[in-house]
Parts: structure tokens; sequence; C-alpha cells
């Protein structure tokens, strides 16, 4: 193992800058050569290539969004594509990606894998809906952001007297409505993964309002409905002034958490040392406080679960 190349994919998260970095100074440490392939695999494909010395990752531990540049790119899903990035791989002699991503860029990894190149992938998805890892990078600084937001939001519910619906990113999980939502002291959580009946919300809420109760938030994940249309159904059928917050992408953006940072750090220096040590083919996570190595067959193939008892905790902490 000579020279690496490390790159993001997807949607951008906190803390990919520390991974970028931890990859970049404990590869030269090595004395491997790293090579930083910019937005993702669309650079790879247009061999968009770029040494990385010690003073490129200089400054950035504490910056949101990745150096790297990222991009979403379904061309890859077409083998023209896929031959190209091989060839520029091999063109450059470079032995070994460490793709730092989500579900979508751990495909675009085993796909280069099925061509022969040895990757490890590193779990970077704000929406933390990755098997085989209790967290992702970036999951953790969302989750700080939603929360900030609805402490402010939870200012003005409260001086009004009013129900808010706040909508947070997950596409397809609710792993970032959850966390929020119970930390934040959501009155109901909506998630793609448990169906919701409007009925029990507004039952939720008239109860609410009988005890005394004079405002509300409803977390609502992107992926499990529409804020503004679960704000109009709950108008019509409480019959009261209610408010809509989509919190977009302002989730996504700022300094990563020093969860991140460390967790982003541990996970990419032991993604050098595996491949040193002739491992491939796998994802570096955290699991129970350890860390983990999960084959990239087995988190490509499940689906990461939400975790119910939180769940259920955040139900009966808002009787
Ligand atoms: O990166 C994950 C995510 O933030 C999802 O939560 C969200 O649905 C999606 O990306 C938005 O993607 P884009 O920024 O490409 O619109």
């Amino acid at each position: 193992m000579k020279k690496i190349a490390v790159m993001t994919s997807g949607g951008d998260a906190p803390g990919m800058n520390a991974a970028i970095r931890t990859v970049v100074r404990k590869g030269i440490y090595e004395k491997l050569e790293v090579i930083g392939i910019q937005r993702g695999f669309q650079g790879l494909v247009a061999s968009d290539f770029i040494p990385m010395e010690l003073g490129s990752v200089a400054d950035i531990i504490h910056r949101g969004g990745t150096i790297l540049r990222t991009a979403r790119a379904p061309e890859f899903l077409q083998k023209e594509y896929q031959l190209r990035a091989v060839y520029n791989l091999h063109q450059q002699h470079i032995d070994a990606v460490i793709v730092i991503g989500g579900g979508g860029s751990f495909q675009g990894a085993h796909v280069l894998l099925q061509h022969g190149i040895k990757v490890i992938g590193l779990p970077g998805t704000i929406d933390n809906d990755i098997t085989g890892t209790d967290s992702c990078i970036g999951f953790d600084t969302a989750v700080n952001n939603v929360i900030e937001a609805v402490n402010k939001v939870r200012d003005t519910a409260m001086s009004h007297e009013r129900i808010y619906v706040i909508e947070v990113m997950g596409r397809t999980s609710g792993h970032i409505a959850l966390a929020a939502g119970l930390a934040g002291g959501a009155e109901s959580i909506l998630v793609p993964e448990i169906p919701y009946n409007l009925g029990d919300i507004c039952t939720r809420i008239r109860r609410g309002i009988d005890r005394g109760k004079l405002h509300s938030i409803i977390i609502v994940a992107e992926g499990a409905a529409s804020a503004l249309e679960v704000g109009k159904a709950l108008e019509e059928q409480l019959q009261m002034d209610i408010r809509v917050t989509v919190l977009g992408h302002i989730q996504r953006g700022g300094t990563p958490t020093a969860f991140d940072r460390i967790f982003a750090s541990q996970i990419a220096s032991t993604a050098v040392d595996l491949l040193l040590a002739g491992t491939f083919d796998v994802m570096v996570g955290l699991k129970n406080n350890h860390i983990s190595i999960t084959p990239l067959v087995d988190v490509l193939s499940q689906k990461k679960p939400l975790a119910i008892d939180l769940y259920r905790l955040a139900e009966v902490l808002s009787i």
C-alpha cells in the first residue's frame, strides 16, 4: 500500500473535514501518498484528483461541509462511467479509496470493489440511516442544530400559546426527528418507520390543553409527511391557529460538534490502519462506544432500525 485516495460523496455532513484531515495526516504519518478526489464519484469519473499535503488540511477541523466538495452522481450507475473511474484510479496508481458518505456512496464504493479496487467506507450522513454503526458523521451536529431551532420556536410558541409543526430532514428515516424530538421535548414525533394517526395527535394535544398546557411542538421527519400538510390537517381538526417551520438545509451546516470531530477522526484513523493491514471491503463505525467493522455487503443489505425504545420513551414523556 503506497498511495491512497479519499473522497466525500452524497449530502455533505459536518465532521467530514475532520475525517479527511485524519486520512491525510495519518496516511502521511504512515508514509503513504494521499490523493483527494474532488466532488465524489463525479470527480472520480472526471479525474478530478488533487495531491494532499499536511497543509492541505490545516484549519478545517472546525468547519462544516467538505473541503473536497461533494456531489450526487446518479450517472455512476452506468457501466461506462464506472469503467472510466476504475481506469482513472489505475492511471494514478491509487491502491485504495476511502469513501466518506451514506448509503448511495457505499453503493458506488461496492461497484469499485467489483472492479477490483480496494475500498473502505466511513459513514457520513446527517440522516444516520446506515446500519453497522450507532452514529454517522454529521448526525450529532444536525440534531444539535435542530434542537437549537426548536428551542427558539418554543419561546415564541409559549408566548403566543400556539402549536408548531417543525419539519426536519430524513428522506427515508426518522433518526433526526426522534433524537431531536426527544431532546427537544416534542409532544409528537412523526417518523417514516412508524405509522401515525392524526386523530391520536389531536387527542394528545387536547389532553394537554385540558391540563393547562398552552403550546405544543410536533416534529415531522420529511420522509413521514409534509409539515405543511400536517399543519393544515391539524388546523382543520382542532380549529386552532397553527404555525409550520421547515428547517431545511440549516440542519446540515455549521461547525461540527466535538463528538462528530472525535468520532470522525477515530474511524478515519482506523480506516488507514485497516488498509495498511490489508483489510478492505468494510465500513468502520462505532457501536456501543467501540469501533465497529462491518462488511460493506452487510451495510448495503440491511436497513438500520429506529430505536423503538427511545420512541416509546418520547411518547411516555409527552403524555
Ligand atoms: O444528506 C441527507 C439529506 O440531508 C436528507 O436528509 C435530505 O432528504 C437530502 O439529503 C437532501 O438532499 P439535497 O441537499 O441533495 O437536496
